[in-house]
Protein backbone atom coordinates (compact mmCIF):
# COMPACT_ATOMS: atom_id res chain seq x y z
CA UNK A 1 0.00 0.00 0.00
CA UNK A 2 2.53 2.21 1.17
CA UNK A 3 4.42 1.62 -2.03
CA UNK A 4 2.07 2.12 -4.21
CA UNK A 5 1.33 5.50 -2.66
CA UNK A 6 4.93 6.51 -3.23
CA UNK A 7 4.06 5.08 -6.77
CA UNK A 8 1.66 7.94 -7.30
CA UNK A 9 3.24 10.81 -5.40
CA UNK A 10 6.18 9.85 -7.94
CA UNK A 11 4.20 10.11 -11.20
CA UNK A 12 2.94 13.44 -9.90
CA UNK A 13 6.05 14.66 -8.46
CA UNK A 14 7.82 13.65 -11.48
CA UNK A 15 6.46 16.93 -14.13
CA UNK A 16 8.41 19.51 -11.70
CA UNK A 17 11.43 16.76 -10.18
CA UNK A 18 12.11 14.35 -13.00
CA UNK A 19 12.75 10.78 -10.94
CA UNK A 20 14.27 12.82 -7.89
CA UNK A 21 12.53 10.18 -5.48
CA UNK A 22 13.30 7.35 -7.13
CA UNK A 23 17.42 7.62 -7.36
CA UNK A 24 17.38 8.74 -3.84
CA UNK A 25 17.19 5.14 -3.06
CA UNK A 26 19.21 3.84 -5.55
CA UNK A 27 22.64 3.97 -4.16
CA UNK A 28 24.31 4.90 -1.05
CA UNK A 29 28.17 6.25 -0.33
CA UNK A 30 30.21 4.04 1.14
CA UNK A 31 32.73 7.35 1.27
CA UNK A 32 33.42 10.86 -0.27
CA UNK A 33 36.79 12.10 -0.27
CA UNK A 34 36.74 15.57 -1.66
CA UNK A 35 40.72 17.28 -2.42
CA UNK A 36 41.18 20.95 -3.29
CA UNK A 37 44.36 22.40 -4.51
CA UNK A 38 44.33 25.71 -3.52
CA UNK A 39 45.60 27.86 -6.11
CA UNK A 40 45.26 31.51 -7.24
CA UNK A 41 43.26 32.31 -10.48
CA UNK A 42 42.55 28.14 -10.65
CA UNK A 43 41.27 26.00 -8.11
CA UNK A 44 41.13 22.20 -8.73
CA UNK A 45 38.73 19.57 -6.84
CA UNK A 46 38.81 16.23 -7.03
CA UNK A 47 35.70 14.33 -4.90
CA UNK A 48 35.75 11.20 -5.27
CA UNK A 49 32.37 9.06 -4.43
CA UNK A 50 32.48 5.34 -3.48
CA UNK A 51 29.27 4.45 -4.31
CA UNK A 52 27.16 1.46 -3.59
CA UNK A 53 23.73 0.19 -5.68
CA UNK A 54 20.94 -0.42 -3.20
CA UNK A 55 18.75 -1.46 -6.22
CA UNK A 56 19.02 -3.75 -9.96
CA UNK A 57 19.77 -1.73 -12.94
CA UNK A 58 21.24 1.17 -11.41
CA UNK A 59 22.51 3.43 -13.81
CA UNK A 60 21.96 7.62 -13.31
CA UNK A 61 24.21 8.71 -10.40
CA UNK A 62 23.18 12.19 -9.57
CA UNK A 63 26.17 14.55 -8.34
CA UNK A 64 25.22 18.01 -6.62
CA UNK A 65 26.70 21.11 -6.13
CA UNK A 66 25.98 24.24 -4.62
CA UNK A 67 24.72 27.22 -6.22
CA UNK A 68 27.76 29.35 -5.55
CA UNK A 69 29.99 26.70 -6.38
CA UNK A 70 28.76 26.06 -9.99
CA UNK A 71 29.18 29.54 -10.91
CA UNK A 72 32.82 29.33 -10.30
CA UNK A 73 32.91 26.03 -12.11
CA UNK A 74 34.62 26.82 -15.67
CA UNK A 75 35.84 22.95 -16.41
CA UNK A 76 34.08 19.61 -14.82
CA UNK A 77 34.04 15.71 -15.57
CA UNK A 78 33.32 12.57 -14.13
CA UNK A 79 35.40 9.92 -14.90
CA UNK A 80 35.77 6.57 -13.38
CA UNK A 81 38.42 5.93 -11.23
CA UNK A 82 41.32 4.65 -13.34
CA UNK A 83 39.32 5.34 -16.24
CA UNK A 84 40.58 7.78 -19.14
CA UNK A 85 36.83 7.84 -21.06
CA UNK A 86 34.83 10.42 -19.36
CA UNK A 87 31.14 9.72 -18.54
CA UNK A 88 28.25 11.28 -20.11
CA UNK A 89 26.80 14.31 -17.91
CA UNK A 90 23.51 15.99 -17.76
CA UNK A 91 22.02 18.58 -16.11
CA UNK A 92 18.88 17.70 -14.33
CA UNK A 93 17.82 21.03 -12.66
CA UNK A 94 17.57 22.49 -8.99
CA UNK A 95 15.89 20.62 -6.39
CA UNK A 96 13.45 22.95 -5.04
CA UNK A 97 14.38 25.35 -2.46
CA UNK A 98 17.77 23.90 -2.30
CA UNK A 99 19.95 26.26 -3.74
CA UNK A 100 21.86 23.33 -5.40
CA UNK A 101 21.94 21.77 -8.87
CA UNK A 102 21.84 18.25 -9.78
CA UNK A 103 23.88 16.38 -12.67
CA UNK A 104 23.12 12.84 -13.76
CA UNK A 105 26.14 10.47 -14.77
CA UNK A 106 25.27 8.39 -16.87
CA UNK A 107 27.41 4.89 -15.68
CA UNK A 108 28.08 2.93 -18.71
CA UNK A 109 26.85 -0.44 -17.38
CA UNK A 110 24.16 -0.56 -14.30
CA UNK A 111 25.42 -1.87 -11.11
CA UNK A 112 23.60 -4.82 -9.88
CA UNK A 113 22.22 -4.69 -6.10
CA UNK A 114 25.19 -4.62 -3.52
CA UNK A 115 27.68 -3.05 -7.29
CA UNK A 116 30.22 -0.92 -6.10
CA UNK A 117 32.13 1.71 -8.28
CA UNK A 118 34.37 4.52 -7.99
CA UNK A 119 33.57 8.10 -9.41
CA UNK A 120 35.59 10.80 -9.82
CA UNK A 121 34.46 14.44 -10.32
CA UNK A 122 37.21 16.98 -11.02
CA UNK A 123 36.77 20.72 -11.74
CA UNK A 124 38.12 23.58 -11.81
CA UNK A 125 37.11 26.83 -10.44
CA UNK A 126 38.36 30.59 -12.09
CA UNK A 127 37.98 33.47 -9.84
CA UNK A 128 37.06 31.31 -6.72
CA UNK A 129 39.68 33.17 -4.36
CA UNK A 130 40.97 36.99 -3.74
CA UNK A 131 43.61 38.61 -2.25
CA UNK A 132 43.44 39.56 1.87
CA UNK A 133 44.68 42.36 2.88
CA UNK A 134 43.56 43.62 -0.24
CA UNK A 135 46.46 45.48 -0.62
CA UNK A 136 50.27 44.98 -0.56
CA UNK A 137 53.77 46.53 -0.52
CA UNK A 138 56.66 45.37 -2.80
CA UNK A 139 58.03 42.97 -0.43
CA UNK A 140 54.87 41.91 1.64
CA UNK A 141 53.46 38.64 1.47
CA UNK A 142 50.93 37.77 -0.12
CA UNK A 143 47.91 35.79 0.81
CA UNK A 144 44.72 34.58 -0.17
CA UNK A 145 40.92 33.67 0.82
CA UNK A 146 38.76 30.39 -0.26
CA UNK A 147 35.68 29.83 1.01
CA UNK A 148 33.47 26.76 0.06
CA UNK A 149 30.96 24.75 1.73
CA UNK A 150 31.73 22.19 4.53
CA UNK A 151 29.57 19.42 3.23
CA UNK A 152 29.50 17.39 -0.16
CA UNK A 153 26.17 17.12 -0.87
CA UNK A 154 24.33 14.27 -2.03
CA UNK A 155 21.03 12.64 -2.68
CA UNK A 156 21.99 9.16 -1.35
CA UNK A 157 23.04 8.59 2.07
CA UNK A 158 26.79 8.63 2.76
CA UNK A 159 28.55 6.52 5.57
CA UNK A 160 31.53 8.91 5.85
CA UNK A 161 32.97 11.63 4.11
CA UNK A 162 35.62 14.69 4.59
CA UNK A 163 37.32 17.65 3.09
CA UNK A 164 40.94 18.07 2.24
CA UNK A 165 41.40 21.53 1.36
CA UNK A 166 45.14 21.85 0.54
CA UNK A 167 47.60 24.79 0.00
CA UNK A 168 50.90 25.11 -1.37
CA UNK A 169 52.49 26.47 1.62
CA UNK A 170 52.30 25.18 5.49
CA UNK A 171 51.38 28.75 6.21
CA UNK A 172 47.67 28.68 6.46
CA UNK A 173 46.80 32.04 8.93
CA UNK A 174 43.27 30.79 9.71
CA UNK A 175 40.52 28.27 8.82
CA UNK A 176 37.09 28.07 9.82
CA UNK A 177 35.83 25.55 13.19
CA UNK A 178 32.51 24.34 11.89
CA UNK A 179 29.37 23.89 14.27
CA UNK A 180 26.72 21.84 14.80
CA UNK A 181 29.08 18.84 13.60
CA UNK A 182 28.17 17.03 16.83
CA UNK A 183 25.52 14.52 15.19
CA UNK A 184 28.45 13.23 12.58
CA UNK A 185 31.66 13.19 14.80
CA UNK A 186 32.68 13.20 18.10
CA UNK A 187 36.23 14.25 17.17
CA UNK A 188 37.66 17.22 16.29
CA UNK A 189 35.66 18.63 13.53
CA UNK A 190 38.75 20.24 11.95
CA UNK A 191 42.54 19.36 11.46
CA UNK A 192 45.29 20.97 10.31
CA UNK A 193 48.41 19.03 9.77
CA UNK A 194 51.35 20.55 7.56
CA UNK A 195 49.92 22.32 4.14
CA UNK A 196 46.48 20.31 4.82
CA UNK A 197 43.36 21.49 6.65
CA UNK A 198 41.08 18.21 6.76
CA UNK A 199 37.19 18.51 7.15
CA UNK A 200 35.91 14.95 8.80
CA UNK A 201 35.29 12.47 8.92
CA UNK A 202 31.78 12.70 8.99
CA UNK A 203 29.87 9.95 9.54
CA UNK A 204 25.97 8.71 8.49
CA UNK A 205 25.75 11.88 6.92
CA UNK A 206 21.77 11.73 5.11
CA UNK A 207 20.55 12.15 2.02
CA UNK A 208 21.51 16.13 2.31
CA UNK A 209 20.23 17.97 -1.37
CA UNK A 210 17.09 18.61 1.03
CA UNK A 211 16.45 22.16 2.53
CA UNK A 212 15.86 20.93 5.87
CA UNK A 213 19.37 19.32 6.09
CA UNK A 214 20.76 22.30 4.30
CA UNK A 215 19.40 25.03 6.72
CA UNK A 216 20.40 22.69 9.82
CA UNK A 217 23.82 21.80 9.11
CA UNK A 218 25.34 23.39 5.63
CA UNK A 219 27.30 26.22 6.12
CA UNK A 220 30.58 28.30 4.53
CA UNK A 221 33.84 27.30 5.40
CA UNK A 222 36.92 30.19 4.50
CA UNK A 223 40.84 28.78 4.58
CA UNK A 224 43.19 31.99 4.52
CA UNK A 225 46.66 30.52 3.42
CA UNK A 226 50.13 32.44 2.01
CA UNK A 227 50.17 31.94 -1.59
CA UNK A 228 54.09 32.39 -2.84
CA UNK A 229 52.57 32.78 -7.00
CA UNK A 230 51.41 35.37 -8.68
CA UNK A 231 47.66 35.13 -8.83
CA UNK A 232 47.49 35.52 -12.80
CA UNK A 233 44.33 36.53 -14.95
CA UNK A 234 44.35 37.31 -18.98
CA UNK A 235 41.58 39.33 -19.13
CA UNK A 236 41.40 39.37 -23.16
CA UNK A 237 42.79 36.86 -25.72
CA UNK A 238 42.63 37.62 -29.18
CA UNK A 239 44.24 34.56 -31.13
CA UNK A 240 44.38 34.87 -34.86
CA UNK A 241 45.52 31.44 -36.61
CA UNK A 242 46.46 32.74 -40.32
CA UNK A 243 46.67 29.38 -42.20
CA UNK A 244 48.84 30.06 -45.75
CA UNK A 245 48.97 27.29 -48.32
CA UNK A 246 51.50 29.37 -50.51
CA UNK A 247 53.37 29.62 -48.00
CA UNK A 248 53.24 26.04 -46.06
CA UNK A 249 52.74 28.73 -42.90
CA UNK A 250 50.68 28.59 -40.22
CA UNK A 251 51.07 31.85 -38.52
CA UNK A 252 49.42 32.47 -34.69
CA UNK A 253 49.28 35.49 -33.21
CA UNK A 254 48.07 36.56 -29.68
CA UNK A 255 47.32 39.85 -28.32
CA UNK A 256 46.92 39.31 -24.50
CA UNK A 257 46.12 41.69 -21.81
CA UNK A 258 47.54 40.17 -18.50
CA UNK A 259 46.27 41.15 -15.23
CA UNK A 260 48.06 40.09 -12.10
CA UNK A 261 44.76 39.51 -9.37
CA UNK A 262 47.02 39.69 -6.47
CA UNK A 263 46.46 42.21 -3.61
CA UNK A 264 47.40 45.67 -4.96
CA UNK A 265 50.72 47.91 -4.69
CA UNK A 266 50.97 49.64 -1.84
CA UNK A 267 52.50 53.01 -2.53
CA UNK A 268 55.04 53.16 -5.64
CA UNK A 269 56.66 51.03 -7.71
CA UNK A 270 60.67 50.87 -6.49
CA UNK A 271 63.51 49.33 -9.05
CA UNK A 272 65.96 49.77 -6.86
CA UNK A 273 64.17 47.98 -4.59
CA UNK A 274 63.27 45.39 -6.72
CA UNK A 275 66.61 44.73 -8.15
CA UNK A 276 68.15 44.59 -4.56
CA UNK A 277 66.00 41.76 -3.18
CA UNK A 278 66.18 40.07 -6.56
CA UNK A 279 69.70 39.93 -5.89
CA UNK A 280 68.97 37.90 -2.85
CA UNK A 281 66.44 36.32 -4.47
CA UNK A 282 63.57 37.60 -1.79
CA UNK A 283 60.94 40.04 -2.56
CA UNK A 284 57.00 40.10 -2.70
CA UNK A 285 55.61 36.55 -4.90
CA UNK A 286 53.06 38.38 -6.10
CA UNK A 287 55.36 40.49 -8.08
CA UNK A 288 55.24 38.87 -12.09
CA UNK A 289 59.14 39.05 -13.07
CA UNK A 290 58.48 36.84 -16.33
CA UNK A 291 56.08 34.32 -17.86
CA UNK A 292 57.31 31.05 -19.49
CA UNK A 293 55.30 29.69 -22.28
CA UNK A 294 55.27 26.46 -24.07
CA UNK A 295 54.36 27.15 -27.60
CA UNK A 296 54.69 24.04 -30.57
CA UNK A 297 57.98 22.72 -31.65
CA UNK A 298 59.65 24.03 -34.90
CA UNK A 299 58.14 27.67 -34.67
CA UNK A 300 59.87 30.12 -36.89
CA UNK A 301 59.97 33.84 -36.57
CA UNK A 302 58.76 33.92 -33.20
CA UNK A 303 57.53 37.72 -31.93
CA UNK A 304 56.92 39.50 -28.84
CA UNK A 305 56.08 43.40 -29.04
CA UNK A 306 53.99 45.69 -26.23
CA UNK A 307 53.07 49.27 -26.48
CA UNK A 308 56.59 50.56 -26.73
CA UNK A 309 57.74 48.64 -29.58
CA UNK A 310 60.05 44.91 -29.36
CA UNK A 311 61.24 43.47 -26.37
CA UNK A 312 64.79 42.18 -26.58
CA UNK A 313 64.49 40.28 -23.00
CA UNK A 314 63.23 37.50 -23.98
CA UNK A 315 64.17 33.60 -24.86
CA UNK A 316 63.43 31.13 -27.06
CA UNK A 317 64.31 28.06 -27.17
CA UNK A 318 62.96 25.91 -30.29
CA UNK A 319 62.45 22.13 -30.04
CA UNK A 320 62.80 20.27 -33.54
CA UNK A 321 59.43 19.92 -35.66
CA UNK A 322 57.17 17.30 -34.77
CA UNK A 323 55.59 16.34 -38.32
CA UNK A 324 54.01 13.25 -38.02
CA UNK A 325 55.21 12.33 -34.61
CA UNK A 326 53.25 11.87 -31.63
CA UNK A 327 55.62 13.53 -29.39
CA UNK A 328 55.33 16.02 -26.62
CA UNK A 329 58.31 18.03 -27.25
CA UNK A 330 57.65 22.13 -27.40
CA UNK A 331 59.58 25.44 -27.67
CA UNK A 332 60.41 27.08 -24.34
CA UNK A 333 60.09 30.93 -24.12
CA UNK A 334 60.18 33.02 -21.79
CA UNK A 335 58.79 36.31 -21.34
CA UNK A 336 60.16 39.39 -19.75
CA UNK A 337 58.54 42.20 -19.77
CA UNK A 338 59.99 45.78 -19.28
CA UNK A 339 59.04 45.99 -15.50
CA UNK A 340 57.59 43.53 -13.21
CA UNK A 341 54.04 43.82 -13.45
CA UNK A 342 53.16 44.44 -9.68
CA UNK A 343 49.63 43.48 -7.80
CA UNK A 344 46.35 45.39 -9.61
CA UNK A 345 48.56 46.10 -13.32
CA UNK A 346 47.68 45.42 -16.39
CA UNK A 347 49.80 44.39 -18.98
CA UNK A 348 49.93 44.10 -22.64
CA UNK A 349 51.51 42.50 -25.46
CA UNK A 350 51.34 40.63 -28.78
CA UNK A 351 52.98 37.19 -29.04
CA UNK A 352 53.56 35.83 -32.45
CA UNK A 353 55.28 33.06 -34.53
CA UNK A 354 55.16 31.14 -37.60
CA UNK A 355 55.22 26.80 -37.62
CA UNK A 356 54.77 24.68 -40.63
CA UNK A 357 51.55 23.91 -42.05
CA UNK A 358 52.54 20.27 -42.15
CA UNK A 359 52.80 19.90 -38.43
CA UNK A 360 49.23 20.89 -37.81
CA UNK A 361 47.19 19.74 -41.61
CA UNK A 362 46.03 17.10 -43.19
CA UNK A 363 44.94 16.13 -46.11
CA UNK A 364 42.04 13.66 -46.27
CA UNK A 365 42.33 12.37 -50.31
CA UNK A 366 38.75 10.20 -49.27
CA UNK A 367 36.60 14.26 -49.48
CA UNK A 368 39.32 15.82 -51.11
CA UNK A 369 39.25 18.43 -47.66
CA UNK A 370 42.36 19.94 -45.69
CA UNK A 371 42.33 19.21 -41.94
CA UNK A 372 44.27 21.72 -39.75
CA UNK A 373 44.00 21.77 -35.52
CA UNK A 374 44.31 24.87 -34.01
CA UNK A 375 44.77 25.42 -30.67
CA UNK A 376 42.38 27.10 -28.34
CA UNK A 377 45.15 28.77 -26.51
CA UNK A 378 48.60 28.67 -25.03
CA UNK A 379 48.74 27.99 -21.82
CA UNK A 380 49.85 30.48 -19.07
CA UNK A 381 50.23 27.95 -16.30
CA UNK A 382 48.02 29.20 -13.39
CA UNK A 383 46.44 31.92 -15.08
CA UNK A 384 42.55 31.84 -16.21
CA UNK A 385 41.48 34.06 -19.94
CA UNK A 386 38.34 35.67 -18.83
CA UNK A 387 37.11 36.26 -21.92
CA UNK A 388 39.17 34.54 -25.47
CA UNK A 389 38.31 35.56 -28.97
CA UNK A 390 40.16 32.68 -31.71
CA UNK A 391 39.67 33.91 -35.40
CA UNK A 392 41.01 31.21 -37.86
CA UNK A 393 41.22 32.44 -41.37
CA UNK A 394 41.50 29.95 -44.05
CA UNK A 395 43.61 30.05 -47.73
CA UNK A 396 41.60 32.46 -50.29
CA UNK A 397 38.63 30.57 -51.70
CA UNK A 398 38.86 27.89 -49.31
CA UNK A 399 35.26 26.68 -49.26
CA UNK A 400 32.75 23.28 -47.96
CA UNK A 401 34.12 24.42 -44.41
CA UNK A 402 33.78 23.11 -41.23
CA UNK A 403 34.95 22.50 -37.96
CA UNK A 404 35.01 20.39 -35.12
CA UNK A 405 35.04 22.34 -31.56
CA UNK A 406 36.57 20.65 -28.47
CA UNK A 407 34.26 22.20 -26.14
CA UNK A 408 30.86 24.19 -27.01
CA UNK A 409 32.12 28.29 -27.71
CA UNK A 410 29.79 31.03 -26.53
CA UNK A 411 29.29 32.08 -30.67
CA UNK A 412 31.11 31.67 -33.32
CA UNK A 413 30.68 32.74 -37.08
CA UNK A 414 31.96 32.80 -40.32
CA UNK A 415 33.15 35.71 -42.09
CA UNK A 416 35.15 36.68 -45.08
CA UNK A 417 38.93 38.30 -44.53
CA UNK A 418 40.26 40.77 -47.07
CA UNK A 419 44.18 41.23 -47.22
CA UNK A 420 46.42 43.02 -49.40
CA UNK A 421 47.24 39.85 -51.57
CA UNK A 422 43.94 38.32 -52.06
CA UNK A 423 41.60 38.44 -55.08
CA UNK A 424 38.56 36.50 -53.15
CA UNK A 425 38.61 37.24 -49.47
CA UNK A 426 39.68 34.78 -47.06
CA UNK A 427 36.79 32.95 -45.27
CA UNK A 428 37.38 33.08 -41.77
CA UNK A 429 36.13 31.34 -38.60
CA UNK A 430 35.33 33.04 -34.92
CA UNK A 431 35.12 31.49 -31.65
CA UNK A 432 34.30 33.22 -28.59
CA UNK A 433 35.14 31.70 -24.75
CA UNK A 434 34.82 32.90 -20.94
CA UNK A 435 36.77 31.75 -18.39
CA UNK A 436 39.39 28.92 -20.09
CA UNK A 437 41.36 26.81 -17.70
CA UNK A 438 44.42 24.70 -18.33
CA UNK A 439 41.71 22.41 -19.16
CA UNK A 440 41.25 24.06 -22.27
CA UNK A 441 43.74 23.92 -24.30
CA UNK A 442 42.56 21.33 -26.69
CA UNK A 443 42.32 22.19 -30.80
CA UNK A 444 39.56 23.03 -32.86
CA UNK A 445 39.81 21.32 -36.38
CA UNK A 446 38.48 23.25 -39.72
CA UNK A 447 38.46 21.28 -42.53
CA UNK A 448 37.69 23.29 -46.12
CA UNK A 449 38.41 22.32 -50.07
CA UNK A 450 40.80 24.78 -51.88
CA UNK A 451 39.58 24.18 -55.48
CA UNK A 452 43.30 23.82 -57.45
CA UNK A 453 42.23 27.33 -59.66
CA UNK A 454 42.71 29.14 -56.56
CA UNK A 455 45.70 27.80 -55.90
CA UNK A 456 46.72 29.42 -59.07
CA UNK A 457 45.09 32.57 -58.63
CA UNK A 458 47.08 33.61 -55.92
CA UNK A 459 50.59 33.42 -57.78
CA UNK A 460 48.98 35.20 -60.73
CA UNK A 461 47.70 38.37 -58.11
CA UNK A 462 51.21 38.41 -56.91
CA UNK A 463 52.74 38.54 -60.36
CA UNK A 464 50.18 40.60 -61.53
CA UNK A 465 51.21 43.12 -57.95
CA UNK A 466 54.94 42.97 -58.92
CA UNK A 467 54.42 43.89 -62.26
CA UNK A 468 52.48 46.75 -61.28
CA UNK A 469 55.03 47.87 -59.14
CA UNK A 470 57.85 47.71 -61.18
CA UNK A 471 55.52 49.88 -63.82
CA UNK A 472 55.43 52.25 -60.64
CA UNK A 473 58.60 52.18 -60.22
CA UNK A 474 60.47 52.67 -63.70
CA UNK A 475 57.79 55.73 -64.00
CA UNK A 476 58.59 57.25 -60.98
CA UNK A 477 62.30 57.26 -61.30
CA UNK A 478 61.83 58.47 -64.83
CA UNK A 479 59.86 61.06 -63.30
CA UNK A 480 61.65 62.08 -60.37
CA UNK A 481 64.85 60.92 -59.36
CA UNK A 482 65.18 62.68 -55.94
CA UNK A 483 62.22 60.82 -54.31
CA UNK A 484 64.90 58.62 -53.78
CA UNK A 485 67.69 60.37 -52.70
CA UNK A 486 64.90 62.01 -49.24
CA UNK A 487 64.05 58.73 -48.45
CA UNK A 488 67.60 57.32 -47.76
CA UNK A 489 68.17 60.34 -45.61
CA UNK A 490 64.85 59.99 -44.00
CA UNK A 491 65.60 56.65 -43.17
CA UNK A 492 69.60 57.52 -41.87
CA UNK A 493 67.92 59.64 -39.36
C1 LIG B 1 33.28 33.71 -15.61
O1 LIG B 1 33.61 33.81 -14.24
C2 LIG B 1 33.08 34.95 -13.59
C3 LIG B 1 33.53 34.93 -12.15
O2 LIG B 1 33.32 33.70 -11.57
C4 LIG B 1 31.56 34.94 -13.66
O3 LIG B 1 31.08 36.17 -13.15
C5 LIG B 1 31.12 34.78 -15.10
O4 LIG B 1 29.72 34.60 -15.11
C6 LIG B 1 31.78 33.61 -15.75
N1 LIG B 1 31.38 33.58 -17.14
C7 LIG B 1 30.92 32.49 -17.71
C8 LIG B 1 30.52 32.61 -19.14
O5 LIG B 1 30.85 31.43 -17.13
C1 LIG C 1 32.55 32.85 -7.13
O1 LIG C 1 32.96 34.05 -7.70
C2 LIG C 1 32.29 35.18 -7.18
C3 LIG C 1 32.69 36.38 -8.01
O2 LIG C 1 34.00 36.33 -8.46
C4 LIG C 1 32.65 35.33 -5.73
O3 LIG C 1 32.01 36.46 -5.19
C5 LIG C 1 32.20 34.08 -5.00
O4 LIG C 1 32.56 34.13 -3.67
C6 LIG C 1 32.81 32.86 -5.64
N1 LIG C 1 32.24 31.66 -5.06
C7 LIG C 1 32.99 30.76 -4.44
C8 LIG C 1 32.29 29.54 -4.00
O5 LIG C 1 34.18 30.90 -4.24
C1 LIG D 1 60.84 44.16 -34.16
O1 LIG D 1 61.72 43.10 -34.52
C2 LIG D 1 61.41 42.51 -35.77
C3 LIG D 1 62.33 41.34 -36.00
O2 LIG D 1 63.29 41.21 -35.02
C4 LIG D 1 61.57 43.55 -36.88
O3 LIG D 1 61.25 42.98 -38.11
C5 LIG D 1 60.64 44.70 -36.58
O4 LIG D 1 60.81 45.72 -37.54
C6 LIG D 1 60.90 45.27 -35.19
N1 LIG D 1 59.89 46.29 -34.90
C7 LIG D 1 60.17 47.41 -34.25
C8 LIG D 1 59.02 48.33 -34.02
O5 LIG D 1 61.29 47.68 -33.85
C1 LIG E 1 42.97 46.66 -16.80
O1 LIG E 1 42.18 46.40 -17.94
C2 LIG E 1 40.77 46.32 -17.66
C3 LIG E 1 40.06 45.90 -18.92
O2 LIG E 1 40.74 46.15 -20.08
C4 LIG E 1 40.29 47.67 -17.14
O3 LIG E 1 38.92 47.57 -16.83
C5 LIG E 1 41.08 48.02 -15.91
O4 LIG E 1 40.72 49.32 -15.48
C6 LIG E 1 42.58 48.01 -16.20
N1 LIG E 1 43.29 48.22 -14.94
C7 LIG E 1 44.31 49.09 -14.84
C8 LIG E 1 44.95 49.19 -13.50
O5 LIG E 1 44.70 49.76 -15.78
Amino acid sequence: MLRLWNAIACVLLSAAVPALSASSQSFENSAIVRTVDLGGSLVHVTTTFAVKALEADASVYTITLPEDEIFNTSWLEVKVKGKQQPLTVTYSGAPAGSNSHNLDVSLETPLEVGGTINLVLETVQTHATWPWPQQAGQNDDQSLKYQTSLFVLSPYKTNVQRTKLKSSSPRILSYTTPEKVDDFTLESPVTKSGATVTYGPYNNVPSSTNKAFIEKYQQHIVLHYVYEYPVIEVLDLKRTAEISHWGANLNIQDDIVLHNAGPKLKGHFSRLEHQTQSFYNRGGSHLIPRLTVHLPAGIRNAYYYDLNGNVSTSHLRVAPSVRNQKNTQHSVMELQPRYPIMGGWNYSYTLGWDAPLGDSASYDAKTGKYIVSVPVMTEIPGSVVDRAEIQIILPEGATDVDYVAPFPSLSNELSTHVTYLDTLGRPSITFKYKNLTNKHTKPIYVSYRVPLSVHLRKPMAVATVLLSLFTFAMVARRVDLTIHKTKTVSKKM
